[in-house]
């Protein structure tokens, strides 16, 4: 179990991406990390190279980072394991403050159009299962008094658009619940943060051509550890994309019909 005051933090789906680019910034700002996935070779390889920099950044030897660093297995796609997942990364940490649910599936419009049971997973594990999991962690942390609820949306949820109406819809509702959960929760301690990445070059968006603003996981990473810290409501990362969003949210639908993004 790891001893330590500091902040205790849960991210789901931090083997890769983003999701690994923030586990890797908040061990450098001495964060005590549990990294929670569905693979048990990927996350003990995600856990070496966290220990690694965690010893780094306490200016220590590799193994004090042994005390920072932890890994629980979850998958977005079993329900029933996420109450066994976070208790595990209570019981590991010592106490859990924060949970970042970072997973997710992608898929392109024509992808989902074209197979009905890979859109009904899709629905499920970006909408449902991520709900589901956010409620868990949110009861938990109520019970201890409060903490900090993160999950990563999209800019596709924030307008109803061509190229990804049915990923961004999943996200809408992520986005929406985020919304209310603030709403409903604040006052009892709970902070909620939701980011809306635009396009940041990962695995999820290799071989699809790059608009501009895109972003490096490792800079939304900055923006996302800062955020947490701030319990800032809603973030756009990279930046810019928060201006971009604004002009496309007061576009008229009839401008919306005829444009291609
Ligand atoms: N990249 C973008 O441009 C972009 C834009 C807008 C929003 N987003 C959102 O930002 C978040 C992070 O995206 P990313 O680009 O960093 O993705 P990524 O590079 O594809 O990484 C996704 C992570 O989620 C994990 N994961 C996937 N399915 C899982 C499951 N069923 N159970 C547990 N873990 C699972 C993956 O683990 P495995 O190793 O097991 O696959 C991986 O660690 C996602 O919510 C995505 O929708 C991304």
């Amino acid at each position: 179990m790891i001893r330590c005051d500091d902040v205790k933090v849960a991210i789901v789906g931090a083997t890769k991406g983003m999701g690994r680019a923030l586990a890797r910034e908040l061990v450098g700002r001495g964060d005590a990390v549990c990294v929670l996935g569905r693979d048990a070779g990927e996350l003990e390889r995600s856990a070496a190279d966290l220990r690694v920099r965690a010893a780094t950044a306490a200016g220590g030897t590799p193994g004090d980072g042994h005390d920072r660093v932890a890994t629980a297995l979850c998958d977005l796609e079993d329900p029933d394991g996420f109450d066994a997942a976070l208790q595990a990364a209570h019981d590991r940490l010592g106490g859990l403050d924060t949970v970042v649910v970072t997973a997710a599936m992608f898929a392109t419009q024509d992808a989902l159009e074209a197979d009905p049971v890979l859109l009904r997973r899709l629905l499920t594990v970006d909408f449902t299962h991520t709900v589901l999991l956010c409620e868990a962690a949110r009861r938990r942390l109520l019970a201890r008094g409060g903490g900090t609820l993160c999950v990563f949306s999209s800019v596709a949820g924030d307008r109803g658009r061509k190229p990804v109406v049915l990923y961004g819809a999943a996200k809408a509702g992520i986005s929406a619940y985020m919304e209310g959960v603030d709403h409903r929760y604040h006052a009892a301690g709970l902070r909620t943060v939701c980011i809306k990445p635009g396009f940041v070059r990962t695995g999820m968006t290799a071989g699809l051509p790059a608009p501009p603003f895109a972003g490096e996981p490792e800079a939304v990473a900055r923006r996302v550890a800062d955020a947490l810290r701030r319990g800032t409501p809603v973030i756009y990362a990279p930046a810019p994309w928060r201006w971009v969003m604004l002009v496309i949210r007061w576009l008229p639908r009839w401008v919306m019909r005829r444009v291609g993004f």
